[in-house]
């Protein structure tokens, strides 16, 4: 299996990551062949494996069955991939992972089945690997919070009064809750105390609410071939993000002959509130932010037990700040 070429400078993880991608492919037996073949492809096309890796690396504090942590990681990177399949299909999005998204290539309803598909990949590994009923039970809590982030989004669309308060807390749903389900399955299906679990689930919380700043942020400052998933379509449809919010809290009056277009917007018209959103210190403004929340994870991170697992975490943590794609 190829993975991202990122893993190459961590060794304590990534040999466990291709094998976690082995197991996924393992898992997709379904006869439906456009199911199958749609989901083989999107599974093979790159993506970061992010999810799998922080449930790995919590998971190396204890000695552990590492065949049973790789199967947990690949349940949290089927359940990552299904919303991304779910998500497509709602944003419209035509390129992900740096091809034609699912939707696209087969249409919305196989890209609707292949997501409920991953869905029972998911628990079928869950249930077969989890030694403790407390992870199932929290993986339910964290699959309603992530959809709250989004139908917390969704109620949001188009509201020039969002604050970055809720912003923070769509994104604390709808991203930061499954790499903390990813950190705590990793920490307490490897045998450390709830307490230890319950510190890793906040870090991970931090990181993801992170990851999403950058992502966002990504959305002004990559290009779309470079990222790998269209860019510009968010202040379209009306999903306001950090580097907007924050520049619309130092004055809106700009912005709005633009974004009062909603989905009228022309490429013309992002591109001026791009500009924009830079004059108003947007895009600094929500970099300070995931620095913060950065900053956070990676002193919680500090304080965990010297082993040689927590340099990679902390490394892992802080490279993600400096993410071009
Ligand atoms: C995309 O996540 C969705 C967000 C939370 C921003 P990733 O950027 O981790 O997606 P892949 O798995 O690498 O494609
Ligand atoms: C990512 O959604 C979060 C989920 C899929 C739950 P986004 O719409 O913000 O992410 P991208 O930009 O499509 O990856
Ligand atoms: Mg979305
Ligand atoms: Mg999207």
């Amino acid at each position: 299996m190829k993975i991202h070429p990122m893993w190459r400078n961590y060794p304590l993880v990534e040999p466990e990551l291709e094998q976690v991608l082995t197991l996924i492919d393992k898992n997709i037996t379904t006869n439906n062949a456009p199911v199958r073949d749609a989901i083989l492809k999107m599974i093979n096309a790159g993506g970061k494996l992010l999810r799998p890796a922080y449930c790995l690396l919590f998971s190396q504090f204890k000695p552990v069955d590492r065949h049973k942590m790789i199967a947990l990681a690949a349940a949290v990177e089927t359940l990552h991939t299904a919303t991304l399949i779910h998500d497509d299909i709602i944003d419209e999005a035509d390129v992900r992972r740096g091809q034609p998204s699912i939707q696209a290539t087969f249409g919305q309803d196989t890209a609707v089945y292949a997501g409920d598909y991953l869905f029972t990949v998911c628990f079928k590994l869950l249930a077969g690997y989890a030694s403790d009923l407390r992870s199932v039970q929290q993986d339910g809590k964290h699959m309603e919070a992530i959809l709250n982030g989004e139908l917390d989004q969704m109620a949001t669309r188009y509201n020039l009064d969002i604050t970055i308060d809720q912003y923070l807390t769509q994104i604390s749903g709808k991203t930061g809750q499954l790499f903390a389900l990813s950190s705590f399955l990793g920490a307490y299906e490897s045998g450390n105390s709830l307490h230890f679990a319950r510190n890793a689930q906040t870090i991970g919380l931090n990181i993801g609410i992170a990851f999403q700043l950058l992502d966002d942020i990504l959305d002004y400052t990559a290009t779309s071939a470079q990222f790998g998933k269209p860019v510009q379509e968010d202040m379209r449809q009306g999903v306001y993000s950090a580097p907007l919010i924050l520049a619309l809290h130092d004055d809106s009056d700009d912005f709005i002959p633009y974004l009062s277009k909603r989905s009228q917007m022309t490429p013309d018209d992002a591109q001026a509130v791009d500009q924009l959103v830079r004059q108003h210190g947007g895009i600094d403004q929500a970099q300070t932010l995931a620095r913060n929340y950065t900053d956070t994870a990676l002193a919680a991170i500090h304080k965990l037990p010297d082993v040689p697992v927590r340099a990679t975490l902390e490394e892992l943590t802080s490279t993600l700040l400096n993410r071009q794609s």
